[in-house]
């Protein structure tokens, strides 16, 4: 039997990227979530699927610093191959992320470098934006800075509002987050000296999907 690929979740919430992600396994599977806060309500989906759930809430712990001392811990011991944010509200310690380089990978509400941070789809339209989206993209010590993988469009109609666009949008990531994470564990995905590459099927199929992939990469990793 061939090795599978291991990814772990770390979520914060509502979890519909982490049900994605489960739902489309098959060329990674998803081994375990890992959570900051106890009752989010994406561990449904894994007590579901019988996926492990380390559970670390802020409760349990003298200061957040100890918190997140474990909660990177567990997650470095359980030696994923790849480790997935999606929608898990801390920032990521800055050591981890640099033991970790090209491993981490996070799924943002906006085509970076737009709208890094929160409120994206208010502030897109507040931007008077015509398309707006979703962006995958390697984590590095930055908030949303890190080289993105690919990006998922939408348009913004004239009569939408920040709920209505992120519903579209959220349609986007659900589609375009498994892909990202199966061809990565596909080998047709890799991150090496700070560049993204892509093997020419995959691009193929990014164009058919009308996803966007970037040619030219900075980071700060
Ligand atoms: C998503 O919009 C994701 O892009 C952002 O946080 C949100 C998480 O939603 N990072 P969900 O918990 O996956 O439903």
């Amino acid at each position: 039997m061939a090795p599978i690929f291991s990814i772990i979740a770390l979520i914060s919430g509502r979890g519909s990227n982490f049900q994605s992600l489960v739902d489309h396994q098959g060329d990674y599977t998803v081994t375990a979530v890992v959570t900051d806060k106890p009752d989010a309500p994406g561990l449904t989906a894994a007590r579901e699927h019988g996926i492990p759930i380390h559970a670390f809430g802020r409760g349990e712990f003298p200061s957040v610093a100890a918190q997140k001392e474990r909660i990177f811990k567990t997650v470095s011991s359980l030696r994923p191959d790849l480790i997935c944010l999606a929608g898990y509200m801390q920032i990521v310690p800055e050591n981890f992320i640099r033991e970790n380089l090209g491993r981490v990978v996070n799924i943002h509400p906006s085509l970076l470098p737009k709208y890094p941070g929160l409120d994206t789809h208010t502030r897109a339209i507040a931007g008077g934006e015509t398309l707006h989206g979703c962006s995958v993209h390697y984590v590095d010590v930055g908030v949303d800075t890190g080289p993105v993988i690919a990006q998922s469009s939408c348009a913004v109609s004239p009569d939408d509002t920040p709920e209505s666009l992120r519903l579209k949008v959220l349609a986007h990531e659900h589609e375009l987050y498994p892909w990202v994470v199966g061809g990565i564990a596909r080998g047709e995905i890799d991150f090496k000296n700070g560049v993204v590459g892509y093997t020419p099927e995959i691009r193929k199929e990014a164009e058919r999907r009308r996803y966007s992939l970037p040619f030219h990469i900075s980071s700060k990793l």
